[in-house]
């Protein structure tokens, strides 16, 4: 299914101004450390869906941000918050990232996000955004980006509070989607979609894309505080790795 139609479809279910859906926990917190001091720094967030995490960097002194997601009714919600917290420097776009330029290679930002962005694409159009990421970065600017952990599919039952069911074998489904969803702590789950990479496929597009430096890469858990606050919703999940942070500089 296209990412379009899953994000219309359930809009309203990612609005949100705390964190309620597992991923709040386990990967946007690390997200945002990553990002460090963005104070005056412009940013852009590819793939924002409702725009939580930009609203997050603008807490943090963010300058500018400019979203980009191909869901109207997820853009929708981005703009309906921002309009009501008075954010004026925070601007979204509908548009498809496989095939539509981003940002302004004559005017290079200081970061770009892509928060579960690149699972809902094959490994060709990945690449071309990474290309294009590089080119809209100033140097010395950084690249964020997570996705879903590759190996989850294979060692996790089709179960809540998260999966991603497999279709394939581990090696020679790249491309191919694999079917999931996510849950939020008050019960509601929303669809979600794994376009199976490898973690070849990552390494090799990054270094096609021209980021030849070594990434820093982080396999994203639950801890024992996250088990603390709520051992039925976090408990099943420990130990497992649930997501990857690949953190790079252009
Ligand atoms: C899992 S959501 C994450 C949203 C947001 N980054 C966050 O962390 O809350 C994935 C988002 O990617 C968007 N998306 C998927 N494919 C896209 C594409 N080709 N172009 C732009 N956005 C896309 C979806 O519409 C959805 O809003």
């Amino acid at each position: 299914m296209e990412a379009k139609e899953i994000y219309d479809g359930h809009a309203d279910l990612w609005v949100r101004s705390e964190p309620i859906l597992l991923s709040d926990y386990s990967a946007r917190p690390r997200v945002l450390e990553l990002c460090g001091d963005v104070q005056g720094q412009t940013i852009l967030d590819l793939g924002c869906g409702e725009g939580y995490v930009g609203r997050e960097l603008a807490k943090r002194g963010a300058a500018a941000i400019s979203g980009y997601d191909v869901s109207a009714g997820m853009i929708a919600g981005a703009q309906k918050s921002a309009l009501a917290l008075g954010l004026k420097h925070l601007t979204y776009a509908v548009s498809d990232l496989r095939k539509a330029g981003f940002g302004d290679p004559s005017q290079p930002v200081d970061l770009v996000i892509a928060v579960f962005l690149f699972n809902y694409m094959d490994a060709a159009a990945m690449e071309r955004i990474l290309n294009r990421v590089r080119q809209v970065l100033k140097p010395g600017g950084r690249f964020i980006f997570t996705v879903p952990h590759p190996l989850l599919p294979y060692i996790k039952p089709a179960e809540k509070p998260f999966y991603m069911r497999p279709e394939g074998g581990y090696l020679s489904s790249v491309d191919v989607p694999f079917p999931g969803r996510i849950w939020r702590r008050d019960g509601e789950s929303v669809e979600v979609q794994a376009v199976h990479k490898t973690f070849t496929t990552y390494f090799n597009a990054l270094n096609a894309a021209g980021f030849t430096r070594m990434p820093h890469v982080e396999e994203l858990h639950i801890t024992a505080d996250h088990v603390a606050l709520d051992p039925d919703f976090f408990g099943p999940l420990a130990d497992l790795p649930l997501h990857v942070a690949f953190s790079l500089k252009s």
